[in-house]
């Protein structure tokens, strides 16, 4: 018996209704190959946001984020015929060591575009997750535009970063476990690059906790899917962030047709506060947070109408040099007494 043969269904995407019912039957595909993930306080971190924060834990994740869900899911939906075939796409991130690792264990052939210049250490993490690499483009737009090209010269299936419902319906499945968990929450942050975590909290919100907000909460040097949201029409940014996780230079309408009816709010942070909140994770809720896992925290310091208890999702810890360096450069002393240090 293999994984392929005994791994639950999730609607195919060709046919995917995109609502609740459907993200409670993605999560028994997610459900069956990842264990929930803790979501709990800090009695320091919220001493510093004045407000009981609970935090999610997916940098806990077997690849060390949240889109490893998006993957399952994606693998779930896939029909006979296109298991065979493999997928594609182009990513240098947590979205391509999510195929990856969600592939291997589906035994669906998993091809990645990497853009020339991909840091070496993340090309080798989807390559030790089994995938094949393909390095090509010196953008990772050029990159999607070949994997486009692969897709269909070798008949693979093309699987979009953002515009996939699969995914969206993979992510959803972090605020089904936060709200079923914890319904008292008021507000909840959420990381945004592409939207699809964002989204998923969304859909999740609307049924089991309507008097929750859903803010998002993207990088200032990457706001593509926070001008979309705010003007309504689709959005190219050039992208000039630090923060590997959020740096999208487009909206993307999948995401943006849930944000823009649900989203409560939209929070703009700069890469510094969202190297702040690294720092915070680290001291105040023992965990290594890469940017983009720590930016709903920096949202929710940035946001003055805060209210407790909220949560924020720690997406991911798997952060790059500059933001393990920018951790000791980081102050977010409180006050110590060496006589209580044993
Ligand atoms: C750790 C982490 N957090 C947040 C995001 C943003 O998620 P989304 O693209 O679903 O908006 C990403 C995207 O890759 C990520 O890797």
């Amino acid at each position: 018996m293999t994984a392929t043969d005994t791994l639950p269904q999730a609607p195919a995407t060709t046919r995917t209704i995109f609502d609740f019912d459907a993200v409670l039957r993605t999560y028994e595909a997610v459900s069956w190959a990842l264990p929930e993930t803790p979501a709990w306080s800090y009695p320091l971190l919220n001493a510093e946001a004045g407000v009981e924060v609970v935090v999610k834990h997916e940098n806990i994740q077997p690849t060390g984020a949240f889109k490893v869900r998006g993957g399952v899911a994606l693998m779930a939906a896939l029909s006979p015929e296109e298991r065979r075939r493999g997928v594609v796409t182009a990513s240098t991130g947590n979205h391509a060591q999510s195929l990856a690792w969600a592939g291997a264990r589906s035994e669906v052939p998993v091809t990645v575009v990497v853009p020339v210049g991909a840091p070496a250490r993340k090309v080798a993490a989807v390559r030790a997750l089994g995938a094949r690499v393909v390095v090509e483009g010196e953008t990772m737009c050029e990159s999607l535009a070949h994997a486009e090209a692969l897709s269909l010269a070798e008949g693979m299936r093309m699987v979009s970063p953002g515009d996939e419902p699969a995914i969206v319906l993979g992510h959803a499945t972090v605020y089904l476990e936060l709200f079923r968990r914890h319904p008292g929450l008021r507000a909840v942050y959420a990381p945004v690059g592409s939207g699809s975590g964002a989204a998923g909290a969304c859909l999740v919100r609307d049924v089991l906790a309507p008097e929750c907000r859903v803010i998002g909460v993207q990088s200032s040097a990457a706001p593509a899917a926070h001008r979309a949201w705010t003007s309504g029409e689709p959005t190219t940014v050039h992208s000039r962030t630090r923060v590997a996780g959020l740096a999208v230079g487009a909206s993307f309408a999948l995401t943006q047709s849930v944000l823009g009816r649900s989203l409560n709010d939209f929070i703009l942070v700069d890469d510094d506060a969202i190297q702040r909140a690294v720092g915070l994770m680290s001291t105040h809720a023992h965990t290594l947070a890469e940017g983009a896992g720590a930016a709903s925290l920096a949202g929710l310091m940035a946001d003055p109408a805060r209210q407790g208890p909220c949560a924020i999702v720690c997406t991911g810890g798997n952060a790059d040099d500059h933001e393990l360096a920018g951790i000791s450069a980081t102050d977010t002393t409180v006050g110590t007494d060496a006589t209580l240090n044993c």
